[in-house]
């Protein structure tokens, strides 16, 4: 068996392959790794067949919508999860096939609803239901302690002791443990009455993750993150340098129409010399009138080169290929010292 193990700011995820059929899953992709493990894919010369996620992740971007798309196969989860991208609906004591092994599922809501513990071989994929030295929290969306202590002390903790427990998260850089170490030394383990366990559970009193909401939305709907919206939006158009936008104005180039697509009171404020104000909230409502000509050479800006980015797009996408996004914000200009003009559009 081929076996990747990688990780994204403690977040673990696997690409395990059959060395005889090539074929290989990927569990738990986290979207900042897509173009890793399709490259460790092709370095070990595997076809991924199947993208799992052991559960629907309140703290970091799944990838399987994309990878699905890109790859155009199979998104397997639980059948309790929420997100309408899931393509295989799996239930406990269920099983995948890919190549020479198989990927038995078992069922251990508690983290979330639609936890799934992955067995493969000797290797148990415990998503977060089971954690080196702790356990997934149950204080998130459909999170529930009773479920957790059933499905660890009912289910989990009697499979073979020698099973390799390779979990969601590890922060500490533990590649993995076994079920023996675990109930020998995991804390929580030691809690083995369910009252204090559900008590313990209760009174974690954790943070929330950063991103949850975010993480949340986009992992339960397929939608897309804001870093995606802007990642396509940057692939998709060109940019000027601060430097080379000051030269122009330095040289008196009149062909450039430079846009400011903040707010009023902030171009007024201070803009770039000679700079249009077109709010990002206003653009397709009056570009006909304030752009008649599609062939025009436009610069965009904004405060920190994010939302000109996005605009810049729009403007493509509407026709205006000469286009190009600012590099940079009215903030780095303003770092710069470089020239700018208060007061309303001439
Ligand atoms: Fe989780």
């Amino acid at each position: 068996m081929i076996f990747e193990q990688l990780s994204a700011g403690g977040c673990q995820s696997y690409l395990v392959g059959c060395a005889e059929s090539c074929a290989a899953v990927l569990i738990d992709p986290e979207i900042s790794l897509i173009d890793r493990y399709l490259a460790l894919a092709a370095r070990d010369g595997l076809r991924l067949q199947y993208l799992v996620d052991t559960h629907t992740h309140a703290d970091h971007f799944s990838a399987t919508q994309q990878l699905a798309r890109q790859l155009d196969i199979p998104v397997a989860m639980h059948r309790a999860s929420p997100a309408p991208f899931v393509d295989l609906r799996l239930d406990d004591g269920e099983m995948l096939v890919f190549g020479r092994h198989r990927i038995q599922v078992l069922h251990t809501p508690g983290h979330t609803r639609d936890s799934m513990c992955l067995r493969v071989e000797d290797r148990l994929f415990t998503g977060d239901t089971l954690l080196i030295g702790a356990t997934g929290r149950t204080d998130l969306p459909s999170g529930d302690p009773e479920a957790l202590y059933d499905s660890l002390f009912g289910r989990v903790l009697k499979l073979d002791a020698a099973l390799l427990v390779h979990p969601a998260h590890e922060y500490k850089g533990r590649g993995h443990t076994t079920i023996a170490q675990e109930i020998a030394s995991n804390p929580r383990l030691q809690v083995r009455d369910r009252g204090a366990f559900v008590a313990m559970m209760h009174n974690l009193n954790l943070g929330m993750p950063t991103h949850v909401t975010e993480a949340l939305r986009t992992n339960m709907s397929g939608g897309k993150t804001v870093a995606q919206m802007l990642a396509e939006a940057s692939a998709a158009v060109p940019f000027m340098s601060l430097d080379e936008l000051k030269s122009r104005i330095d040289s008196g180039h009149s062909e450039l129409v430079i846009l400011d697509v903040r707010e009023r009171d902030a171009y007024e404020e201070g803009h770039i010399p000679g700079a249009r104000l077109l709010p990002r909230g206003q653009l397709e409502l009056r570009v006909n009138q304030d752009l008649p000509d599609p062939t025009v050479r436009i610069v965009v800006s904004c405060e920190f080169g994010r939302i000109s980015t996005l605009a810049t797009a729009t403007l493509r996408s509407m026709g205006f290929q000469r286009a190009v996004a600012l590099d940079g914000g009215l903030k780095a200009w303003r770092a710069n010292a470089y020239p700018l003009r208060p007061g309303k559009e001439p």
